[in-house]
């Protein structure tokens, strides 16, 4: 899978995408990430990409011509799948989104910063306009590291079977049971028995239990 990100803060997306996961994702040849500095495509050499919004209002825009320039320049490099913009007045990002985005080949990750992007940008070439959560963030870089990290660790082969996804909270649409390591017992805490047992049918039941309890009380939107 292929995941281009066009931004003006590619240094805020080095981190996530150079640790990890996503980092051994890349090296094992499964996932190929590249960022795209919008400055690449500014309209001068003081290297403009934004501007006063028509109507007046605090911030800045993204203009039309550098984001259009960087879009045009990889559609003519290859087929895209989905041409993403990161938006807090986009559907909520979740589990499921995660799963289907993880089976594409390769897509195109559009970063909004200050007030956001032209909106003829969004009607000309955006498919999927994405928000993380009912908060705003400086950019959409972070909720771009986010969405790239729970999409690649679902490409097969990524996790080993030992990290294995289908055990993680939302992915049967229930939270996950909690877990226990050594010792046996910390400070007057024991392990629950049965996880001791050695008894796998009673184990797996154990955890379906908790699971579907722990849904119930923490989020029984999910149950619905
Ligand atoms: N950009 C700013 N806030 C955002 C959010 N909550 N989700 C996605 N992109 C954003």
């Amino acid at each position: 899978m292929r995941i281009d990100i066009i931004t003006v803060q590619p240094a805020l997306l080095d981190g996530p995408l150079n640790h990890s996961m996503v980092k051994r994702a890349q090296d094992k040849g499964m996932a190929e990430i590249n960022l795209i500095n919008l400055r690449d495509y500014a309209l001068n050499r003081y290297g403009q990409v934004d501007d006063y919004p028509f109507g007046g209002g605090a911030g800045m825009v993204l203009m039309c011509e550098p984001l259009a320039n960087a879009i045009e320049d990889l559609k003519a490099q290859r087929q895209y799948d989905d041409i993403i913009y990161t938006t807090p007045d986009g559907h909520t990002w979740n589990q499921q989104m995660a799963n289907a985005m993880s089976l594409k080949q390769n897509i195109i990750i559009l970063c909004g910063h200050y007030k956001g992007i032209d909106e003829r940008i969004r009607t000309l070439y955006v498919t999927q306009e994405i928000s993380i959560g009912d908060y705003v963030l400086t950019g959409g870089e972070l909720a771009a590291a986010i969405m790239t990290d729970s999409i690649v660790r679902l490409i097969p082969g990524v996790l080993g079977n030992e990290e294995s996804a289908l055990s993680d909270s939302f992915q049967d649409g229930l939270l996950a049971p909690p877990v226990y390591t050594r010792p046996s017992e910390f400070k007057g805490l024991k392990v629950p028995d049965v996880l001791l047992s050695g008894n796998f049918k009673l184990i797996e039941e154990w955890k379906l239990n908790e699971a579907e309890n722990r849904t119930k009380i923490r989020r029984p939107d999910l149950l619905k």
